[in-house]
């Protein structure tokens, strides 16, 4: 085991006990008690000195290298843009829990999306009610009354999220739950039929029961579609309550239950990203204090969790809770990265964002205590002994280990009112002093500067808080003229985590400007802590934010440059930056370079950016490296400044990876408007 310490600006020390392989984490957990969480910190603190120097040392044989951070780049994910509901989330039916209102969107209702259907001579009717729910968090279901079922019955169907996409030979999980209203059994047939109201799959169900009960089917249809519908008919006479009705599926990512799309999930994992964050975003605090996002909300059975309004105008199933985000970030080998409100909700509130943004409301004093408590039980939940209240909780879910939770984020870019102070202040004093193994990370509000920039900083400075989170949208030119940014931030103070930005394009202009800001990232990356673009996923037709970096539709996708920038720095990052190995000649603020040394494989990864109209020359020294293999490999990103993917034309603009032969020392000419990523094995 290598025990590893870090120091916050804030002098702020935080303990993270690392495997060497760097696959598991094991935190100090909050089951320990403070006496022995200090004779723990001691020893800790002495084999942290003995480590540190060990790697240090090591290092030291590199002349001119930096330590960065090793886990710069990672995802923002936040449920804008349909990305997590009719998105990365793989449910198939849309608003299955009869929860829709004019909350969400003013002409929804609980039946939105669902059809009354009576294929025959046929009647009875369909209603919403509220009297006797699965489960009090989940008020609403549905009740169908067969008077006369006829040759065919009547039933209810359901379109999803612009139809479903069905595809022949796969299997489909079924769930629903019923509660037989009436003495007799009643038999259902669910089907999955395309537009014409052609059968591709059916399966049977009688119910049996007179309480809830969870019914499942399979459905493996010999025919695809992608237009179609689930169908649910009774066929014989009775009274049945039917609630949270769920297509799945089968082949989810890592074939999880209620589990996640695999085309979308697998090109989140495949950019290698080194956290998460979730859930957002203004989703994490919310259009007024009742639509904060609170986890413990999001847990549990589905049919127990809470769903609400989405602060970007439709629903939150809480479908993809922070179970599913926590599992998703094992999986994909990602630190997760939770942002909960500061108790306070977002300062457009109402759409004030019209008049300025004076919408924040801030939790009452009264409620503090108990909002500081659901703080403290995300860590037990996330990382205590699964004989903990919370904890326990967790391993009902499936999951009894700890999910080593190490980063939680308090405020998402909130203006920086005394209201907000005050309650940032006494979660940041209530967590350091309960779990100071956990690194919070402050906010700095939504922009590059500006008063709550300043002030967000100000706290961050008084508090020492290890981390603040720094957000800005701009266009490219502010990229490359701002690439600077972090080379004269005090190194004393807290660490930067860029929690979200972004170039105002999805044009290979775009996506070189970020480029470019990335290389000053890893240069910086001794004071930038972390680092995500954003937002992460935008469904067609359904976008609140222009600027995405991945587009998809209910079956198909297209990656912008951004993604392939993204990928290629974020798939080859390192824990030290090296200044001396590449030189650029003079001082352009179109090309950038960087190399970073990864300790673990021993690769040296060097990152050439030319954003410009004509080709550069750079020369590469690696004979800092006692050995290098000359078989490296090289991934090029070349297209117009003008250039664009779309669902046409998905791969207009896509990286190309060759061989490589490298020698101690070359040159290489950099061509216009291109990203190259070279990576070259030690051992
Ligand atoms: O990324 C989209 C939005 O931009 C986020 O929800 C918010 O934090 C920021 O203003």
């Amino acid at each position: 085991m290598m025990i590893i310490a870090k120091r916050g600006i804030a002098n702020l020390t935080y303990l993270q006990f690392t495997k060497t392989k760097g696959s598991h984490q094991a935190f100090i957990c909050g089951v320990l008690n403070t006496l022995t969480k200090s004779i723990l910190f001691g020893i800790a603190f002495t084999l942290i000195t003995v480590a540190a120097t060990a790697q240090i040392a090591k290092q030291k044989a590199i002349p001119g290298s930096k330590k960065i951070s090793s886990e710069l780049f990672g995802l923002f994910f936040e449920d804008i843009n349909y990305a997590a509901d009719g998105g990365l989330y793989a449910e198939l039916v849309q608003n299955r829990s009869f929860e829709y209102s004019p909350t969400d969107k003013r002409d929804w209702h609980p039946f939105s999306f669902w059809q009354y259907v009576t294929p025959g001579f046929s009647y009875g009717s369909v209603s919403v009610e509220t009297n006797f729910p699965v489960h009090p968090n989940n008020p609403h279901y549905i009740v169908m009354t067969i008077e006369h079922a006829g040759d065919t019955g009547i039933g209810i169907k359901n379109h999803g999220f612009e139809r479903m996409v069905i595809k022949a030979g796969e299997k489909y999980n079924l769930s629903f739950f019923g509660k037989q209203l009436s003495a007799e059994s009643i038999a259902l047939s669910v089907s999955l039929q395309d537009p014409q109201g052609k059968v591709l799959s059916e399966n049977k169900i009688s119910t049996s029961s007179q309480d809830w009960k969870k019914y499942t089917a399979t459905l493996s249809p010999s025919a695809g579609s992608d237009s179609a519908s689930l169908v649910i008919i009774a066929t014989t006479k009775g009274k049945l309550a039917m609630d949270v009705i769920s297509l799945f599926p089968e082949k989810t990512f890592m074939k999880r239950s209620n589990g996640l799309r695999q085309d979308l999930a697998q090109l989140l994992a495949d950019i290698k990203p080194k956290f998460m964050r979730f859930p957002g975003g203004c989703l994490v605090h919310g259009d007024g204090l009742g639509n904060m996002y609170r986890w413990k909300n999001t847990i549990g059975p589905v049919e127990q969790r809470i769903e609400q309004k989405n602060i970007w105008g439709y629903h939150q199933t809480a479908g993809l809770g922070y179970y599913e985000y926590f599992q998703f970030c094992e999986d994909i080998n990602a630190k997760p990265l939770p942002v909960l409100p500061a108790a306070v909700s977002c300062q457009n509130s109402g759409g004030t964002w019209r008049i300025g943004g004076t919408g924040q409301k801030a939790l009452p004093m009264s409620e503090m205590q108990a909002y500081i408590q659901e703080v403290l039980d995300l860590i037990e939940w996330a990382n205590g002994p699964a004989t903990s209240t919370w904890g326990a909780k967790r391993a009902a879910a499936g999951h009894p280990g700890s999910f080593n939770l190490q980063y939680i984020g308090i405020g998402n870019e909130d203006k920086i009112t005394p209201e907000f102070e005050q309650r940032f202040k006494m979660i940041y004093d209530a967590v350091r002093s309960k779990h100071p193994e956990i690194t919070l990370i402050g906010t700095s509000g939504p922009f590059s500067d500006g008063e709550d920039f300043i002030k967000g900083w100000d706290i961050a400075a008084a508090l020492e808080v290890a981390v603040i989170d720094e957000h800005y949208y701009k266009n490219p030119e502010w990229f490359l003229g701002n690439q600077y940014r972090y080379d004269s931030y005090d190194r004393k103070k807290s660490k930067v985590y860029l929690g979200e930005y972004a170039s105002w394009g999805n044009s290979m202009k775009n996506a070189l400007a970020e480029a470019v800001y990335m290389a000053a990232l890893e240069r910086n990356g001794d004071i930038v802590h972390m680092a995500s673009y954003a937002p992460l996923l935008a469904k067609k037709n359904f976008t609140q934010w222009q600027t995405d970096m991945i587009f998809f539709d209910n079956s198909s996708v297209f990656l912008t440059p951004n993604y392939y920038v993204q990928k290629m720095f974020s798939s080859n990052q390192g824990d030290y930056f090296l200044g001396n190995v590449i030189s650029k000649g003079t001082k352009d603020t179109t090309f950038a370079t960087s190399c970073v040394y990864d300790s673990e494989t021993g690769d040296i990864i060097l990152k050439l950016v030319n954003a410009g109209t004509h080709d550069k020359n750079v020369k590469i020294d690696l004979s800092h490296f006692k050995r290098i293999i000359p078989g490296a490999t090289k991934v090029e990103l070349k297209a117009n400044a003008g250039a664009v993917n779309s669902f046409e034309n998905p791969r207009n603009v896509a990286p190309v990876t060759s061989d490589f032969k490298a020698g101690k020392k070359f040159d290489y000419v950099v061509p216009a408007s291109s990203l190259t990523v070279i990576r070259v094995k030690t051992k």
